[in-house]
């Protein structure tokens, strides 16, 4: 079975993810992408960046300051609100976070619990130092932001921001009035976010620094339930498993609807939506719907801002967890910052002709590393048949796309004329060592989709061989066609076998 391990070993082989300089050792929680991880980070926030804001007419985006003005923070409740429950060991000090220790030992969900509710558990269940087995001294909550000081004189304390949402709300109406926007509407960001987690664990899924892809989508107070776009996503199946479903112990989420979500007043009409097209944007871009699943937070689960909220969880390896939150957020953040700021954050409504303060039904928001991890587990296949790994990414996500390899030595000018051509518009990668098997099998190892060898009839015919890195078959292209075979590919606009002339 596949281990976090496993895919941090291969990250860290073939030039995605290092420990943060590894030199020194590196630093818990902080991660350093390489070669190949610049570029499939960088393919999946532009994929997103392109699906929910500049192909949409009612989402625009902003990119904020990583440290801004501390109000912002008091205002948010993050200074007094954004903490875990920290226990230490009396006797090695070995330090966890409460909740993720008991979830592990007792397999129940504590999310929500008070230090003294932690603490009774604790005593209750006789749970000790998973390291030296001593006792656990009484457990107390630790703020996750990073302080820093600013200026050289006495520093002001700001913070590194927690989360990106925040400087939406800020900019909020500045936006709003540039850029002539009508509720409803959204407003997006993708940017680095700092959490001083207890435990950072499990590779990237839970680190100290990462980026974040939020939006905050903003509605008429009173119309939630009117969007327009529910009959394109209702007939869409999911699996979820709700908040009644999780207090009845059931851990198997229902194959159901997106229709069935509204029609049971599980989520608004407007939540209901960005549920269904970030679920649908992971499953188009290749992810296994087996491996996904909506999960509804019970009431005491629920973040000091949120009303209602959803995860949409991943199976990873180590168990299915959050890979996108979207919280229902009401008015909660604007109101927050309209009573520190006393600044008027309200939009005038034309139809009623009164001053309104705008109601987040949504908020998609996850995590770049947490995605990017998700689609490397998801594509990573250890092909038996094959001896290598077979990196089955999205040719979208695929960080090289294409692969050009010359049979031989004296073939290298003709595959070096298609490299140069092809890579003004495609990451490619010239490989003319090892045996063309080998070649074949690093393409396989770090996704690259299609490789094009260039062999002894190209020159005379004026074609070239592609293979297809899922199913190995190869078909024969025109040398001349090919750039334009190749971006259909790419954009999965034509079948392989219909591409060319299919190699039996
Ligand atoms: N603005 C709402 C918000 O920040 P969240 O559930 O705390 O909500 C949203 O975070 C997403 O950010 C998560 O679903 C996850 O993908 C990512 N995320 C949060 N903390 C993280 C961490 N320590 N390491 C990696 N990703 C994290």
């Amino acid at each position: 079975m596949l281990t976090i391990q496993d895919i941090a070993t291969f990250c860290k082989k073939k030039g995605f993810i290092y420990a943060s300089a590894e030199i020194y050792g590196g630093l818990a929680g902080f991660f350093d992408y390489g070669p190949l991880g610049v570029e499939l980070k960088n393919n999946i926030k532009n994929n997103w960046w392109k699906t929910f804001v500049q192909d949409r007419e009612d989402v625009v985006g902003i990119d904020g300051s990583i440290i801004t003005n501390p109000m912002v923070w008091k205002a948010s409740g993050h200074v007094d609100s954004f903490a875990d429950i920290l226990i230490e060991c009396k006797k090695c000090r070995f330090r966890t976070k409460a909740n993720q220790l008991i979830e592990e030992i007792l397999n129940m969900d504590v999310g929500g619990l008070q230090p003294k509710a932690i603490d009774k558990i604790i005593k209750e269940n006789r749970i000790s130092c998973p390291k030296c087995k001593g006792n656990f001294g009484p457990s107390l909550k630790f703020n996750l932001m990073f302080k820093t000081g600013i200026g050289p004189v006495e520093p002001i304390t700001s913070y590194l921001r927690p989360e990106t949402a925040q400087l939406i709300f800020t900019n909020f109406k500045l936006v709003a009035e540039n850029s002539r926007l009508k509720l409803p509407f959204g407003i997006a960001q993708i940017g680095k976010a700092y959490r001083n987690e207890i435990s950072p664990r499990d590779f990237l899924f839970r680190v100290r620094e990462f980026e974040q892809m939020e939006i905050e989508f903003f509605t008429h107070p009173e119309k939630y339930d009117d969007c327009p776009f529910t009959k394109e996503v209702q007939n869409m199946k999911i699996n979820l498993l709700t908040a009644e479903m999780q207090e009845k112990g059931k851990k198997e989420a229902k194959q159901t609807t997106i229709k069935e979500l509204i029609t049971k007043n599980i989520a608004n009409k407007w939540h209901a939506y960005w549920l269904a097209i970030s679920y649908k944007w992971f499953t188009d871009l290749g992810i296994n719907p087996k491996n996904l699943r909506l999960r509804e937070h019970s009431q005491k689960e629920l973040a000091h801002y949120a009303s209602a909220c959803f995860d949409i969880d991943y199976k990873y390896p180590f168990g299915w967890k959050e890979l996108l939150g979207n919280a229902d957020r009401k008015q909660f953040d604007l109101q927050q910052h309209i009573q520190f700021s006393k600044k008027d954050l309200s939009l005038f409504d034309e139809e009623t002709k009164q001053k309104i303060i705008p109601y987040v039904a949504s908020e998609p928001s996850l995590g770049v590393d947490r995605t990017f991890l998700t689609f490397l587990i998801d594509a990573y296949n250890d092909d038996k048949k094959r001896g290598n790994i077979v990196l089955k990414l999205h040719p979208n996500l695929a960080p090289i796309k294409a692969g050009i390899f010359p049979l031989v030595n004296k073939l290298d000018k003709e595959a070096k004329n298609i490299f140069n051509d092809l890579k003004k518009d495609f990451t490619c990668q010239f490989d003319k060592s090892g045996s063309i098997g080998r070649r074949y099998a690093r393409a396989d190892e770090i996704g690259i989709p299609y490789c094009i060898t260039v062999d002894f009839d190209s020159p005379k015919k004026k074609d070239v061989t592609i293979r297809d890195r899922d199913t190995t078959k190869q078909i024969r292209v025109k040398i001349k066609d090919l750039k334009e075979i190749f971006k259909k590919l790419i954009n999965q606009e034509i079948k392989f076998e219909k591409a060319g002339k299919l190699i039996k």
